[in-house]
């Protein structure tokens, strides 16, 4: 994999509405590589790019995410929220965000928002639409918080850089990234300690954190053995890219 030090967390989403194309293309718009986005599942196979169990927050909707027909998100404005200058601007699906990360040649943590059980039925599309589309392997991450969701890439894909997102890292995390074969493990920066990062690293695996949005915010991070930040402002690291 081709990993950088910083990732745009949600695309860049202090610079712009989350989980938008207009925050994709203002992540890539401060140099940064990677960006991170999550993928919902909705009603009826629907695959789109957003964060929320709710429409509430980021659209000019409202109800429930995953109850949601795929024409009625599609038909959200997901921009004024955040400011006059994005409104029209509308939640994507997974498709149309794919097109612009690799149209801007940035690298893409896809995150798997899926708290239900039936990993089955939802993951086996979202991997068939990256086979359909992401063209290199070396600039796709695929996380989530759903193991299960991972063990089923890791079944159907050997060979796919996964990522295990946790918030505090669990007491069996070797036993978890060893059963998927992981290539990271993404932690929330404020909950991880020194003497989890070092092991980790001395595991073996790739350690990212998230969201930092600040450089005093993860200083003693690097140190331990953080490979890479995801950041909602990559401005803020970019000096760390060269
Ligand atoms: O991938 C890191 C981060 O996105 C996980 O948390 O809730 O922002 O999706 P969340
Ligand atoms: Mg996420």
């Amino acid at each position: 994999m081709q990993l950088s030090k910083v990732m745009g967390h949600r695309g860049a989403a202090l610079l712009a509405p989350e989980n938008t194309l207009a925050s994709i293309k203002a992540a890539a718009k401060t140099g940064v590589k990677w960006v991170e986005i999550d993928v919902y599942p909705i009603a009826q196979g629907g695959l789109v790019i957003f964060h929320d169990d709710t429409l509430d927050r980021c659209t000019n909707g409202s109800g429930v995410t995953a109850d949601a027909e795929l024409k009625t998100v599609l038909s959200l404005d997901a921009g004024a929220w955040f400011g006059s200058e994005f409104s029209g601007e509308g939640v994507p699906t997974l498709e149309q965000a794919i097109a612009c990360i690799q149209d801007l040649g940035l690298g893409l943590n896809l995150e798997i928002k899926y708290e239900g059980t039936d990993v089955e039925a939802v993951v086996p599309p979202i991997l068939a639409t990256l086979t359909a589309l992401w063209q290199d392997p070396e600039m796709l991450m695929i996380s989530s918080f759903n193991y299960p969701a991972l063990e089923v890439c890791h079944r159907l894909n050997s060979t796919l850089y996964l990522a295990y997102l946790v918030e505090d890292v669990p007491q069996d995390w070797q036993e978890k990234l060893s059963g998927i074969a992981a290539y990271s493990l993404n932690c929330d920066y404020s909950q991880l300690t020194e003497t989890q990062a070092r092991a980790v690293k001395e595991a073996g695996y790739k350690l990212l954190c998230y969201t930092a949005n600040t450089t005093d915010a993860v200083k003693d991070h690097w140190q331990w053995g953080m490979d890479a930040v995801i950041t909602d402002d990559p401005n803020q690291f970019m000096h760390l890219e060269s």
